[in-house]
């Protein structure tokens, strides 16, 4: 998509208030209805517009269909039983519930393989970083809640498994997404002056 917005001043409005009013919401509280198919394309789609050095996509998405959540739930139940073998029933039950969140649920994978091109794991990571929030503003502005999901499992043997990574793939987070059933309280931003310095 060929977009020149610079002659005009409003979308530079339009995305500030876009930046500004975003606010994670907690999974718990994201519910039906959620993205149609169109909506999950467009916003799937904005993560390709991450600044990627050499293009390497270097990251990828999994979606997880409805019909599959009980296999990740599964999977986040025996993650749990792997780092701790004593973990009762009740505890590996709550430690599935994560799988069942936001009707669209979406793995998000770094590819940190040297053979994909030499562009350091950091760089890697940060254009992750920014496709999650291009999405992130994409479902904003279409009016949907978003959060990001991580915990000790995403580093198990079990997701890795579940996810079929390879050896240098990592599974960095999941993002979950509909629409907001209680949204969180405006909470306050740092400012320019409270990370910028001047050299
Ligand atoms: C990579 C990443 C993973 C996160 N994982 C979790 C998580 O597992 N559980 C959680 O409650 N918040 C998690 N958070 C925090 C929320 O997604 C959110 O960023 C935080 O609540 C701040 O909300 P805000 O986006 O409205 O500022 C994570 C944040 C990031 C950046």
């Amino acid at each position: 998509m060929n977009v020149h917005w610079n002659e005009h001043q409003e979308p530079l409005g339009t995305a500030l208030t876009l930046i500004h009013t975003r606010q994670s919401t907690t999974s718990r509280f994201l519910g039906e209805p959620g993205p149609d198919r169109a909506q999950v394309e467009t916003i799937l789609d904005a993560a390709g517009a991450a600044p990627d050095h050499r293009r390497l996509t270097p990251w990828r998405l999994v979606i997880v269909p409805s019909e599959k959540r009980h296999l990740l739930a599964e999977a986040f139940a025996d993650a749990l039983s792997e780092r701790d073998p004593e973990a009762t029933e009740a505890q590996r039950k709550e430690a599935s519930e994560k799988a069942y969140r936001g009707p669209l649920l979406v793995a998000a994978i770094a590819r940190l393989d040297p053979a994909l091109g030499s562009v350091p794991a950091q760089e890697r990571l940060l254009s992750a970083g920014c496709a999650l929030q291009n999405m992130l503003l994409t479902a904003h502005a279409m009016g949907f809640g978003a959060g990001l999901l991580t915990g000790k499992s995403i580093y198990s043997k079990r997701l890795r498994q579940f996810f079929q990574l390879d050896d240098t793939e990592q599974l960095l987070c999941f993002m979950a997404l509909g629409a907001v059933l209680r949204a969180k309280p405006v909470t306050s931003r740092p400012s320019m002056n409270d990370y910028t310095t001047t050299l």
